[in-house]
């Protein structure tokens, strides 16, 4: 009888991280098999938290790829580029600051702005998870902001204000992440959503926008859109509302992509930084 893996698995432990958000699980090994009864208990804990942290893992891709079965369908890898190294049959994408032609790579370097996983095509991921492999000595922090949160500050007039509104969200994959783009390519990926989405299984509101990729709201003048995205950024953006996670090789962590948005702080591009990213298809479309 394996002993280890049944008390493990029996009570994992619940420990909130911030106001804002974000709760470690303690006590789960990730390479042994999960029961119903904890992956009932990890989906209710992830619709108080929105984001789980789960340290201490020694995964490989099939454990990652279980553990997001708990939540929903896995997603295939979208970009064309991503799709044709490496495995086809993989839904791995690895976050890494170097290219790498035998794997999936998205080369990123450095900070990045917040943002949410596609928002720019109909129907983004419900989740995201990253395991890291590789992390720098210093920074390379993700920052993850609790859109219900935010959207509950607001006073009643901009709850008002904005009801009903809709927002362009866009993505230049050449742009710099730590800028907004300037200009929009007819041609580039991009959809508009509400402004305020609902959550479908907890009836939450939630702002559903972000400084990277929401360029205009539709039908305002550019001042008057400008005004209001950036204070929406703004409240976003509040320390307030937002769980800052500390990456150590090792941690898994998950995140509701429907109402939290997440950046990276700065870390030198020098030093190397690998994660593996696997993300959950969103039945639902956005409402
Ligand atoms: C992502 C992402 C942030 C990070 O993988 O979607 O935004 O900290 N990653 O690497
Ligand atoms: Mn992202």
């Amino acid at each position: 009888m394996n002993d280890f893996a049944t008390v493990t698995q029996f009570a994992p432990q619940v420990r909130p991280l911030s106001d804002a958000g974000g709760a470690a699980i303690i006590g789960i090994d990730l390479r042994s098999s999960i029961s119903e009864k904890v992956g009932e208990m990890l989906r209710s804990v992830w619709r108080d938290y929105l984001v789980l942290v789960i340290r201490d893992q020694n995964i490989e891709e099939q454990h990652q790829e279980r553990f997001c079965k708990i939540f929903g369908n896995l997603a295939g890898l979208r970009s064309k580029v991503y799709r044709t190294a490496g495995n086809a049959k993989s839904h791995a994408l690895w976050v890494a600051n170097a290219e790498d032609s035998s794997r999936p790579t998205a080369v990123q370097q450095g900070e990045m702005m917040f943002h949410i996983d596609q928002c720019y095509t109909e129907r983004p991921s419900k989740a995201s998870t990253l395991y890291a492999v590789t992390i720098p000595e210093e920074g390379g922090n993700t920052r993850f902001s609790n859109l219900i949160k935010a959207y509950e500050g607001l006073s009643d007039d901009w709850k008002m204000r904005i009801e009903g509104l809709r927002a362009l969200n866009y993505f230049d994959y050449q742009a710099n992440a730590t800028t907004r783009p300037e200009t929009i390519d007819p041609n580039g990926p991009q959809f508009l959503h509400p402004i305020v989405r609902t959550h479908p299984e907890t009836g939450q509101k939630s702002l559903f926008v972000n400084r990277q990729m929401t360029m205009f709201i539709e039908g305002l003048g550019a001042d008057e859109s400008d005004e209001i995205l950036n204070y929406l950024f703004e409240m976003i953006e509040d320390p307030t509302n937002v769980y800052e996670h500390v990456w150590k090789v090792g941690d898994l962590v998950l995140w509701d992509n429907r109402c939290t948005a997440h950046a990276r702080t700065y870390y030198n591009p020098k030093e190397s930084r690998l994660l593996r990213r696997m993300t959950v298809l969103d039945e639902n479309p956005v409402k």
